[in-house]
Parts: C-alpha cells; sequence; structure tokens
C-alpha cells in the first residue's frame, strides 16, 4: 500500500469556525492569533484510492493558519509551522506530502520545506496547470470558440501557475495579456513568450483594462481578496478561476449570463476513495494538487516533483501521463460548490451570441 499526506490550511477564519462552531461567536482577530499557538492536526485518514496498478492511503494534515495568515506573518515562522505539519505526515507513514493552497506560496514555493523533510514533497501545481487548461479548453469548445482566436489574459502570471499556463498557451491563442504587480517579471516572460504568440504578448498590472478584451480569463493570484467583478468581463468571456480563495467574485455568475466561469482542477480519483473531511466537493472528487500528491503515490515516485516558480512543460506531460495511466480524469466543470450544467451552458451560448448578433459583444 503506497502512503501520502496533503496538508491543508483554512482559506479564511470562516472556514476554521465551520468545523468548531462555537467559534462563531469569537472575534476573528482572537481566532487568529489563538490559532497561532496550535500545532499541526490530523483532519481524516483517506482510504480507497485505488488505480489498475496500486492502491494508496493517505491523511489529511491542517496546517492552522489562514491565508492572509501565510502572507503577512514573518515567512520563516510560517515556514516553520508548515514544516511541522510536515513532520506530522512523516510520523504518520506517509512517504509524500503534497503542499495545499498557500502551503505552496509561501517564500520559496516549497523549496525550504523539501529541504527540512525526510520525505518527498510536491506543491501539486504541474497537474493543477495540465487540468486548468485542459477544463479552459474544453469550455471554450462548449460555447463554439477557438482558442485560436481568443484574446488571453493571466492574472497572476509570474506565478509558479500563471507562468506554466503562460508558456502552455503561447503558441496556441492569439494574443496574450499578462498581468501582476510587478512589472519587472511581467516584462521578462512576455519577453520570453512574445515571439510565440500569433500577435504577439502586452503586460499590465490593471486588471479591470486587461479583461476588458479578453475571450479567455485564467486568474491564479495569490490575493486574499477577489479581483474580477461582473463589470469587468467581455460578453462570451470563459474564465477559469484557479485561485483558492477565489479571484472571482460570486455575483459573476449571477449577474453575467453571457459568461461561462469554471473553477480550474476539479478530478475524479479513481477507486471507492473516503477522504474522511468535506472540502466543498463531491465525493471521490478532489483538487488536482492532491491529485497529483496521490498520482506519485501510486506510481512509487517518492521524489520532490514541483517545487519552486519554473514548472516546466516537461513535468506537465509527465503528470498527465501519469494521470491518463492510473484513470485520473476532469470531473466536469464546477463553480462555487456547485456543477455547471450544460442547460447553464447552453444560456451563455445563447445570450453571448444575441449579443453579437445585436452588436453589443
Ligand atoms: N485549484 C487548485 O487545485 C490549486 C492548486 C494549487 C494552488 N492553487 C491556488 O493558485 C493560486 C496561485 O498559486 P501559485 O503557486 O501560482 O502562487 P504564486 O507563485 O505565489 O503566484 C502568485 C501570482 O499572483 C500575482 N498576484 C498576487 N497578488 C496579486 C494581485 N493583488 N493582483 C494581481 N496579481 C497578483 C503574483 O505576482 P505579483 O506579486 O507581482 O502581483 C504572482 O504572479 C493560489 O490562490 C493557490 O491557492 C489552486
Amino acid at each position: 500500500m503506497e502512503k501520502f499526506a496533503f496538508i491543508l490550511h483554512p482559506l479564511v477564519v470562516d472556514d476554521f469556525a465551520r468545523k468548531f462552531p462555537i467559534l462563531r461567536y469569537v472575534p476573528d482577530s482572537f481566532i487568529e492569533g489563538a490559532m497561532k499557538h496550535v500545532g499541526p492536526i490530523k483532519v481524516s485518514h483517506i482510504t480507497g484510492v485505488k488505480s489498475p496498478y496500486a492502491t494508496a492511503e493517505g491523511w489529511f494534515i491542517a496546517c492552522p493558519l489562514t491565508a492572509r495568515q501565510m502572507l503577512t506573518l514573518p515567512e520563516e515562522y510560517v515556514t516553520d509551522k508548515i514544516i511541522e505539519a510536515g513532520k506530522l505526515a512523516q510520523d504518520l507513514g506517509a512517504k509524500i506530502v503534497g503542499l495545499g493552497a498557500f502551503t505552496s506560496i509561501v517564500g520559496d514555493a516549497g523549496i525550504t520545506i523539501a529541504k527540512n523533510l525526510d520525505i518527498a514533497v510536491t506543491s501539486g501545481n504541474s497537474y493543477t496547470v495540465a487540468t486548468a487548461l485542459q477544463g479552459t479548453e474544453e469550455a471554450i469548445k462548449c460555447l463554439g470558440r477557438d482558442i485560436a482566436e481568443a484574446n488571453v489574459t493571466i492574472v497572476g502570471a509570474t506565478g509558479s501557475i500563471g507562468a506554466a499556463c503562460a508558456k502552455m498557451l503561447a503558441r496556441k491563442v492569439k494574443h496574450m495579456t499578462l498581468v501582476a504587480r510587478h512589472k519587472t517579471p511581467l516584462e521578462e516572460l512576455a519577453q520570453e513568450l512574445d515571439r510565440q504568440v500569433r500577435c504577439g504578448v502586452s503586460v499590465s498590472s490593471d486588471i479591470t483594462a486587461s479583461l476588458k478584451d479578453a475571450d479567455v480569463v485564467i486568474t491564479v493570484t495569490s490575493a486574499v481578496d477577489c479581483l474580477i467583478e461582473p463589470g469587468d468581463l467581455k460578453a462570451g468571456a470563459v474564465v477559469c478561476d484557479v485561485a483558492r480563495p477565489r479571484n472571482v467574485s460570486k455575483v459573476v455568475s449571477s449577474s453575467r449570463k453571457d459568461v461561462l466561469v469554471i473553477e480550474g482542477g476539479v478530478i475524479k480519483v479513481p477507486g471507492d476513495v473516503d477522504f474522511g473531511f468535506n472540502f466543498g466537493f463531491p465525493p471521490r472528487t478532489s483538487y488536482a494538487c492532491m491529485a497529483e500528491t496521490m498520482l506519485l503515490a501510486l506510481e512509487g515516485r517518492y521524489e520532490n516533483f514541483t517545487l519552486g516558480r519554473n514548472i516546466t512543460i516537461e513535468q506537465i506531460k509527465t503528470i498527465s501521463a501519469l494521470a491518463d495511466k492510473h484513470n485520473f480524469e476532469l470531473a466536469g466543470f464546477r463553480n462555487f460548490e456547485r456543477p455547471v450544467t450544460a442547460e447553464e451552458i447552453a444560456v451563455v451560448r445563447q445570450v453571448w451570441t444575441q449579443k453579437l448578433v445585436m452588436g453589443h459583444a
């Protein structure tokens, strides 16, 4: 039996209060302060992961800091807390540990954490990229659109996931706009990709302006607040929100019937899997980053896999091939804890087409 673990954390204080309802009456600042003194927690035992080639079990481990704390507390302190969680994974018998949400964003994106553990570490970001792009391309086709004719905007383009998405899409799309706050890394990436993109690459730090003409948006920042509002988007746009916490405001889907919003990387896991913990997905489905950790365990590849902020195309191809081998696949489109139905997609297509005909798109 192969063994893995995955480190989670509360994205916001409410996640913690949902688990312990009594905390609903306690101020957020008090809960965050108290969480700093809590060590890692074994959340659940994961059973039943079974591919045609191997079986695996694992554990969810919580590192009790919110996304905001992970970004604002001293880096060394946060890294030490994540290492402590990794050591609990090690003690439970895991041979590889995956870094969920902001635990792979802190500092050097997992490199220091891996150096301080005796087991393998992965961020899961290679499979997150592969499946976000697969989902986005399928969604574009559902609207009857062609990615080769699309203006694509990547928000969070200089990050681990964003830069890899940009590299993977460069030769497929018409024009690309790369968005982040810091100009120098944006310009370096644009220079690298400019000749590969048919109509070139632009850079911007103005999210609203960068979305005005975007047919496709991939948003994958480490921001803790929503960045994309209904009025920002073009009719007929496909938006893939990979970020956790989400970058796209919840009201976009309810108020823009001409826009298709999907979440990146929701994966059907093979076997009669019981995660022992409800993270808002239907049974037997997981985030792509969790799936990458399971895949490496099933394959017995107990080696550091995705670490740092330079994911290669080779890593993405390798993990995609392992997913095919072990029967992991995309679990359809989802948005805010619910499936996006074929009827909803048909409405988006219809409303957008009407706007096109009327000259409003
Ligand atoms: N769905 C999944 O399965 C899955 C898996 C793994 C990770 N994630 C999520 O993916 C997100 C990104 O992860 P990552 O590892 O790629 O992070 P990362 O390497 O730290 O990159 C973050 C990117 O966002 C940009 N950014 C941050 N704040 C911004 C803002 N306010 N406005 C515009 N750009 C901003 C950063 O550039 P600047 O600093 O220059 O702005 C950078 O380009 C996180 O939300 C994480 O939780 C999801």
